[in-house]
């Protein structure tokens, strides 16, 4: 049936992808802003955004490694083969990727070591100011050390803005649309399934069958 439903990704995974997102804007939103000239009080939308994210990434990472398919992550010789030779407009084949394609693959990494990045200098950071647990220590760390976080959060920070802008506007492009849908909806049809994937790459169970998702 070439428009029945196949479940791309599940609401567990559409929830975590959506609090993520949210997050990530609402921690870009407090920090850029008020350097822009907007002032509000933004330490504590921001803190507590951080410390979302660090959970429901904690929440991503178990789920993937024990219930999903860690290797549909993980970028190939294959993907760069494809991703190459879709630059050719009259290459002899077109081959398909799996799951994700090399581009989704490379931005998922840029998101990891940046997140990783700005977890981890941002949870240090949480030592320089009061929050309802604790009051704040400036002299935790040496003056420099302190300078080399920030530097790390800051970079981290610009990776952010250019990898969001580029992921929202190829989400938005018209022949990505299927798969916004899908992080909305759940599904992609087996037509959307036949024509960009490789189905021996990306293993579709038969009905009846349980699957890792
Ligand atoms: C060590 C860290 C990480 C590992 C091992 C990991 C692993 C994976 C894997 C294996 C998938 C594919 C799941 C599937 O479709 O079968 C995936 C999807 C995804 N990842 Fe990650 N990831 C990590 C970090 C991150 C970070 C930091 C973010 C966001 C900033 C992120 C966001 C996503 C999103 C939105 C998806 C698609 C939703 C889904 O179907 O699960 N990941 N990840
Ligand atoms: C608000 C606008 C956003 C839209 C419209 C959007 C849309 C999407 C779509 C369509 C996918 C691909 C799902 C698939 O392959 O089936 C995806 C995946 C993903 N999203 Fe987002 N997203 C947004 C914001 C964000 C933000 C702010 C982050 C930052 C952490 C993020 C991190 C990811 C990651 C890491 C993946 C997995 C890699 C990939 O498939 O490209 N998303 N998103």
């Amino acid at each position: 049936m070439p428009d029945q439903r196949l479940t791309r990704h599940l609401l567990s995974d559409r929830i975590f992808h959506w609090i993520t997102a949210a997050s990530v804007l609402a921690l870009l939103a407090t920090s850029l802003l008020p350097i822009m000239g907007v002032q509000f009080s933004w330490i504590a939308v921001h803190w507590i955004a951080g410390i979302v994210l660090t959970a429901v990434i904690l929440f991503h990472i178990v789920r993937a490694t024990f219930w999903q398919e860690l290797r549909s992550m993980w970028v190939s010789a294959y993907d760069i083969k494809v991703a190459l030779t879709s630059l050719n407009p009259v290459g002899p084949t077109k081959l398909k990727p799996g799951k994700y394609s090399f581009a989704q693959k490379f931005i998922h990494l840029g998101f990891t070591i940046f997140t990783f990045v700005a977890i981890g200098t941002g949870l240090v950071m949480m030592v320089k100011i009061d929050t309802p647990f604790w009051t704040r220590d400036p002299y935790w760390l040496e003056s420099a050390t302190w300078g080399w976080v920030y530097v790390a959060h800051g970079v981290s920070t610009l990776a952010f803005v250019t990898m969001v802008m580029l992921h929202i506007y190829f989400a938005l492009r018209p022949e990505k649309l299927l798969y916004t849908r899908s992080m909305i909806k759940g599904w992609i049809t087996y037509d959307e399934y036949r024509q960009h994937h490789d189905s021996a790459r990306w293993k579709i169970p038969s009905a009846g069958e349980s699957s890792k998702h």
